[in-house]
C-alpha cells in the first residue's frame, strides 16, 4: 500500500473507531441516569448514589459486576459491554459530582448510629466503622464513601454482606454485618445518610 493511500485509509477508519466508544456523558444519560440520576443522585432510595463516590472504588465495583464477583442481575448487563477506558471515564464522571445528604425519619436514631459508627459495640464485638471508612465516612481510594448514601441502600448492603450474598470485599464486611442487631444496622445507616 502506498503511503498516501495508507494515510487515507487511517483517516477513514479513525473516526469510525472513535465513534464506537461512547463518552461517559452519553453513557450516563442513555443508561445510568434512569437509576443513578443524571448527576449521580439516585432516583430511588433502593439505588446507590454515585456522586462523590471514590474513583478507585467505583472502578472496582464496575469491574466486579462485569466479572460477576459482585452478583447483581440489575448491574451485570449495564457494564457487560464496557471497556476498561469507559469504566474509568464513568468513575471520573461520578467521582467529580457532589454528594447530597438526606433527612432521617427518626432523629433519635442518629446518636445511636453515631455511637456504632465511631465506637462500634464492644459487648458484641462490632468494630468501629471509622477504622476502615474514616472519621467522616469519606472512605479512601478503594473503600467506599458512606456519608450521604441512601439509608435503604446501605441497610440492604449490610444484609447482603451478612448473608454472603455480597462477598466481593474478601469478607471484610461479613464479620461486621453479622454482629450488628437490626436496630444498630438501621441506626448506623440513618446516621450515615444524613452526614455531609
Ligand atoms: C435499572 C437500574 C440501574 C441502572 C440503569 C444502572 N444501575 Fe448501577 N446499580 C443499580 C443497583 C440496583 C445497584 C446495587 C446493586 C446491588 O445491590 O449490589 C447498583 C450499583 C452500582 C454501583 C455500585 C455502587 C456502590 O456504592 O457500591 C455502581 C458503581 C454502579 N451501579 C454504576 C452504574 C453505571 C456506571 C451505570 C450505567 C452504565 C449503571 N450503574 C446503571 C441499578 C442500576
Ligand atoms: C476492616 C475494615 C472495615 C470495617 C471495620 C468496616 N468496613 Fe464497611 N467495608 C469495608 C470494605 C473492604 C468494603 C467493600 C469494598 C469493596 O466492595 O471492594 C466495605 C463496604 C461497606 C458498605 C457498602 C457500601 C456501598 O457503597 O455499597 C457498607 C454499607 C459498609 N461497608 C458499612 C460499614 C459499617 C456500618 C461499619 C461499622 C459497623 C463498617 N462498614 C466497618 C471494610 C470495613
Amino acid at each position: 500500500m502506498k503511503l498516501h493511500t495508507f494515510a487515507l485509509a487511517c483517516a477513514l477508519i479513525a473516526p469510525a473507531a472513535w465513534a464506537a466508544e461512547p463518552t461517559a456523558e452519553s453513557l450516563v444519560s442513555s443508561r445510568c441516569a434512569t437509576c443513578h440520576g443524571a448527576e449521580g443522585h439516585a432516583t430511588s432510595p433502593i439505588f446507590p448514589s454515585l456522586a462523590g463516590q471514590n474513583r478507585e472504588y467505583l472502578v472496582k465495583q464496575m469491574q466486579d459486576f462485569k466479572s460477576k464477583k459482585r452478583v447483581s442481575e440489575t448491574m451485570a448487563p449495564q457494564v457487560a459491554d464496557l471497556s476498561d477506558e469507559a469504566i474509568a471515564a464513568l468513575a471520573d464522571f461520578f467521582a467529580a459530582r457532589k454528594a447530597r445528604t438526606h433527612r432521617v425519619s427518626d432523629a433519635d436514631l442518629v446518636p445511636v448510629g453515631r455511637y456504632i459508627y465511631t465506637k462500634g459495640n464492644s459487648w458484641s464485638g462490632v468494630p468501629a466503622c471509622t477504622t476502615c471508612h474514616g472519621e467522616n465516612a469519606a472512605g479512601s481510594t478503594n473503600l467506599p464513601r458512606l456519608a450521604g448514601q441512601n439509608s435503604r441502600y446501605l441497610l440492604a448492603q449490610l444484609k447482603d454482606f451478612n448473608q454472603r450474598i455480597r462477598n466481593n470485599d474478601n469478607e471484610a464486611m461479613h464479620l461486621v454485618a453479622s454482629r450488628l442487631t437490626e436496630l444498630e444496622a438501621k441506626a448506623v445507616a440513618d446516621y450515615l445518610s444524613q452526614l455531609p
